[in-house]
């Protein structure tokens, strides 16, 4: 089955065709992503009128695109996979609207995709992925979690952010330091320069039993630091490095606790913070100290893609689901709704 995957929900467009055939990343038949960030560089964020605007002038070239650079005609394709949630209602409406439309016009299947499911299974898109069960950690610019996955579809929330996600500390701790929108991979640049122990920040709620996280609080120590230092080039790449190496930390800490809750070994990593260079490397020693393994997406599919929403919704059609003829956009959406993948959607 040739499935076509539509993600708008926030500020990149990106299109994916993924065939169930194949399987493995083999069945990743082309991928392209086009981000607004320069649209929204000189805001300091995402502009949502403007996002779902840049949505409407880029979905379209860009499904020819892929649909060209995959070897296929639209007639190929046996179903389609969009984006309903969470995200921009705006932003969301416009991949629901052009891929709920493409299938009727098609007379194929379509399906809502749950975005964070998509970043979720975006680790099982490489070879050698794991089987569930696994403790899934999602970080992005609107997420930290910590996921049960028993099998696909049944995610139990074992632990969350009670404030700011990992990525929007990131974006926030670099804007605040100066650097350009969207600061998180500035910020994991600069890091990389920088002197490890020179400023020692807190592990947010790691001497304390749970798996929640908190990084409002880090976000305000760093600024404190910053505020007081000479600001000069290097007191910026070393309060970087301790920034990351506290966010870093923490996660690692967490996580290593969620697999100890859940007596297990294995650990996949999603969404945009996981293609920051030194989580991957810490998480991939800790599950390896411990006889286990933790898998990460590549990092072009670490953020936001069509290849995940593809791969989701393929998943999901293969499996007999389908949706009515309505436009879904669904912008809070609790991913521990979704039915397993055996159950029919109604
Ligand atoms: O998954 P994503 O593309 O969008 C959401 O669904 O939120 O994640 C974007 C987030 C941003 O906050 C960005 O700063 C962060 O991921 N990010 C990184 C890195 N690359 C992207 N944070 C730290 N290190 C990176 N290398
Ligand atoms: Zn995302």
């Amino acid at each position: 089955m040739k499935v076509l995957g539509i993600e708008t929900s926030c500020d990149e467009t990106g299109v994916a065709v993924y065939d169930t055939a194949l399987g493995g990343a083999a069945g990743l038949r082309a991928h392209a992503v086009y981000s607004q960030i320069a649209l929204h560089a000189e805001y300091g964020g995402v502009v949502p009128e403007l996002a779902s605007r840049d949505h409407v002038r880029k979905l379209l070239p860009l499904i020819r695109q892929t649909l060209a650079e995959a070897g296929l005609g639209v007639a190929d394709i046996d179903g389609v996979a969009y984006t309903a949630g969470p995200g921009l209602v705006g932003a969301l409406l416009v991949g629901a609207a052009v891929g709920r439309s493409l299938a009727w016009a098609l007379a194929v299947p379509a399906l809502a995709v749950h975005h964070m499911e998509g970043h979720l299974l975006a680790p099982l898109l490489e070879d050698a992925a794991p089987e569930p069960p696994f403790v899934a950690l999602l970080v992005s610019g609107g997420h930290t979690q910590l996921i049960g996955v028993e099998a696909i579809g049944r995610y139990r929330l074992l632990g969350e952010t009670l404030d700011d996600a990992a990525g929007e500390a990131f974006d926030k701790t670099a804007k605040m330091m100066g650097l350009p929108y969207p600061g998180g991979p500035q910020l994991a640049r600069l890091a990389e320069q920088g002197a490890p122990g020179r400023f020692k920040f807190a592990r947010p709620m790691t001497d304390r039993p749970g798996l929640d996280f908190s990084f409002s609080g880090l976000k305000t120590q760093v600024l404190l630091a910053w505020r007081d230092s000479d600001q000069s080039e290097q007191t910026r790449v070393d309060i970087a490095r301790g920034f990351e190496d506290a966010v870093v930390d923490t996660l690692a800490i967490k996580c290593q606790r969620a697999l100890d809750a859940a007596g297990c070994d294995v650990l996949i990593v999603a969404g945009g913070v996981g293609a920051n260079k030194r989580l991957r490397a810490r998480l991939t020693q800790m599950c390896e100290q411990r006889g286990g393994r933790a898998c990460f997406p590549r990092p072009a599919l670490c953020t936001d893609n069509g290849a995940m929403i593809a791969f989701a919704g393929a998943l999901r059609l293969a499996a007999g689901q389908r949706d009515g003829a309505a436009i879904r956009a669904t912008p809070r959406w609790d991913m521990a709704l979704l039915p397993g993948l055996g159950i029919r959607d109604s």
